[in-house]
């Protein structure tokens, strides 16, 4: 697959079979991962933890657990952190030692590298374990506590079962109490379903430097305006979340 530059210059790539960019090409590949999820999750999670535990959902080229390395590097951040995460095209895995990522994972060669080898990188203090598999029926087997989710499967419209309310209800149950998720989604049936799950909702905008907002959820209250999601049902009762069944 040949890789295609985004708006801040960051390289991402087109999957043919489902039709979409695995990264707004507007906002960016590297901006997307760290305005999106990094960031929030810094600000909200782990910036006062000293031990962390990520859910990337779905591996692809990595940018979302890469960029987070990235930033806790610049940070120095010297807790504990370990990174899970499902992605079922193993092919694109192996690959990925060869892409052309952002001069700023340049340090994170040897990572990179392990990770396509090996699908697994441990050093003291951090821990990466990608899994070549289905994401939804490896979650139904899956232990938690996780702290943080990012939720990055292609849209609804073509990666449907990672977007349902029984599936967001499967990320409750492998979370913690205060379990954080973010996502590029800011599609109302996808607010709905994690709503009906029992998340508090926000949006997160970076206006001067993405093109579009994205998606926070939270089972604890953030220090942020909520969505009123019950406003917004009253105001559609035709607004429901994606159901497995329908
Ligand atoms: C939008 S891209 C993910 C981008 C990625 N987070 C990144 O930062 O590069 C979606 C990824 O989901 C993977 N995928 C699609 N359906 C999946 C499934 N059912 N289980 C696991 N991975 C899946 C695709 O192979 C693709 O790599």
């Amino acid at each position: 697959m040949a890789s295609i530059v985004t708006g801040d210059g960051s390289r991402t790539l087109f999957c043919e079979s489902v039709g979409e960019h695995y990264h707004s090409t507007k906002d960016g590949a590297f901006s997307e991962a760290l305005y999106k999820h990094v960031l929030p999750a810094w600000k909200y999670r782990i910036a006062k933890r000293q031990k962390v535990t990520v859910l990337d959902i779905c591996f692809g080229l990595g940018y979302n657990t890469f960029v987070l390395l990235w930033y806790l590097a610049r940070k120095k951040y010297a807790g504990h952190l370990k990174i899970i995460s499902p992605e079922h095209d193993r092919r694109l895995l192996a690959s990925l030692a060869d892409f052309k990522y952002p001069k700023e994972f340049n340090d994170l060669s040897p990572i990179i590298r392990e990770v396509a080898e090996n699908n697994r990188y441990e050093r003291p203090g951090l821990l990466i374990e990608v899994f070549g598999v289905d994401a939804r029926s490896w979650l139904a087997g899956l232990e938690g506590p996780f702290d943080i989710v990012f939720h990055d499967p292609f849209s609804p419209a073509h990666n449907r079962k990672l977007w349902t309310r029984e599936y967001f209800a499967e990320l409750k149950r492998v979370g913690a109490d205060d379990l954080f998720l973010t996502t590029y989604s800011t599609a109302t049936a996808v607010r709905m379903g994690l709503f009906e799950n029992g998340f508090h909702l926000y949006e997160n905008h970076h206006r001067k430097v993405l093109v579009r907002s994205s998606t926070l959820a939270s089972l604890t209250r953030l220090p942020l305006a909520e969505i009123d999601m019950r406003l917004k049902r009253q105001r559609n009762p035709a607004a429901t979340s994606l159901r497995d069944d329908r």
